[in-house]
């Protein structure tokens, strides 16, 4: 049995009613969305669709009383930010964001230099957290909108988004949040914060199947976002346009309604669990690897510690002057435990915590792992370190 310590790159195991709900749409429903003859079984399908917005509006704190029809649904939170990233910024504007993206930010926003639109990234610290004061400053030239990380995938370290927010507000400026790493395990509330769109991927926190992922919109910036993609929405079918109501604007073409279907049993599942026990539970493995790591000579942790910095259970760490590829192999060949190594697809972050280009090694223990998978994991990392 391998020990899977990759949850930051997708969860697993998924839980049992997730995997169910997909095999039941599959084999026992599989209607299309609104693109029927409003039989029983395309009534199920709608339903599944409306009720998993419903609840993605009510974790996500989602605009006018978490109005169902602010959330669009999408296949991960790559396509959710190339949604507004392509739908919003246009040349002459300045983009704002942090030295701490994953490239579905930093890739989308560096292609826009191109067209005519300004960039700059704000430097964090060394430990990955971005200074709410550098990113007014930042703001102190035309700013049109900020993307900013909440959890970094890389160190860990969790954003005080709040003050962001406050920041974002104060100057006008729309922020959209990517929520990947946070989704399903930190509260965050859209309307509260004030952000124009929160991101979100279905299958890490949220421990939905892989396909999904959406965005929680603040109807007003949605009404200046142009659609990335245009088709069939099943409705106002006489129309040669794109409609302009939601959810329809930002959703052409037929949804992946057996994810959607897994999504939907994975945030009731969420709820009957409780969010703050995932966390808590995920939090006291984090905290037991920390502890671990520390004793083994030779191994730095990246970033931030758990003692003194705001963090969710995501370590990266480096070995005297080994390979992380050759350790993840070993780690995997020899003891049967999953990790990943290299740069996480975010070069910016290691460049910030000064681990490009090497990269290093990451560990993100999940809800499902034990106590014994964090020791096994820690003897596992001494005995490596020591030969
Ligand atoms: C912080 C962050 N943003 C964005 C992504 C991209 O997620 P997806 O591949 O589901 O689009 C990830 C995935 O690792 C991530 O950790």
């Amino acid at each position: 049995m391998s020990i899977y310590l990759n949850n930051a790159a997708t969860s697993w195991p998924k839980p049992q009613p997730v995997s169910d709900a997909v095999y039941d749409f599959i084999v026992n429903r599989g209607a299309n969305v609104a693109r029927g003859s409003a039989s029983m079984r395309d009534i199920q399908s709608l339903d599944y669709i409306f009720s998993c917005r419903q609840k993605l509006a009510e974790l996500f704190g989602g605009y006018e009383k978490c109005d169902p029809r602010f959330v669009t649904l999408t296949s991960n939170i790559t396509e959710s930010i190339n949604i507004i990233t392509k739908g919003f910024i246009r040349p002459g504007m300045r983009a704002v964001t942090s030295s701490m993206e994953h490239n579905s930010v930093l890739r989308p926003l560096r292609r826009t230099e191109s067209e005519g639109i300004s960039l700059e990234i704000v430097q964090c610290s060394m430990k990955g957290y971005l200074d709410p004061a550098m990113l007014k400053k930042a703001f102190s030239q035309r700013a049109d909108i900020a993307i900013i990380n909440h959890c970094s995938n890389v160190s860990g370290s969790l954003q005080n988004i709040a003050d962001i927010a406050e920041v974002c507000r104060e100057s006008g400026v729309p922020l959209v949040i990517d929520c990947a790493q946070t989704g399903g395990i930190v509260r965050v509330n859209a309307e509260e914060l004030g952000a124009a769109a929160v991101c979100f991927t279905g299958h890490k926190g949220l421990f939905g199947p892989q396909g999904t992922g959406g965005i929680v919109w603040d109807p007003e910036f949605a009404k200046r976002c142009s659609p990335f993609i245009e088709g069939g929405t099943g409705s106002l079918s006489h129309e040669e346009y794109q409609p302009s109501q939601m959810p329809d604007k930002f959703e052409a073409g037929t949804p992946n309604v057996p994810g959607i279907a897994g999504l939907l049993a994975a945030l009731e599942w969420i709820e009957s669990e409780g969010m703050d026990n995932i966390r808590k539970k995920e939090e006291y493995l984090g905290k037991m690897l920390e502890e671990g790591l520390k004793g083994i000579g030779g191994l730095k942790i990246i970033g931030p510690s758990s003692d003194d910095d705001p963090r969710l259970p995501v370590y990266s760490v480096n070995l005297r002057e080994k390979d992380n590829a050759m350790i993840a192999r070993a780690l995997s060949d020899i003891y049967g435990i999953e990790t990943r190594p290299g740069l996480h697809c975010a070069p910016i972050a290691h460049r910030t915590l000064g681990t490009f280009p090497e990269g290093a090694l990451r560990i993100s223990p999940g809800y499902f792992n034990t106590a014994d998978d964090i020791s096994h994991t820690v003897s596992a990392l001494a005995e490596i370190a020591k030969h």
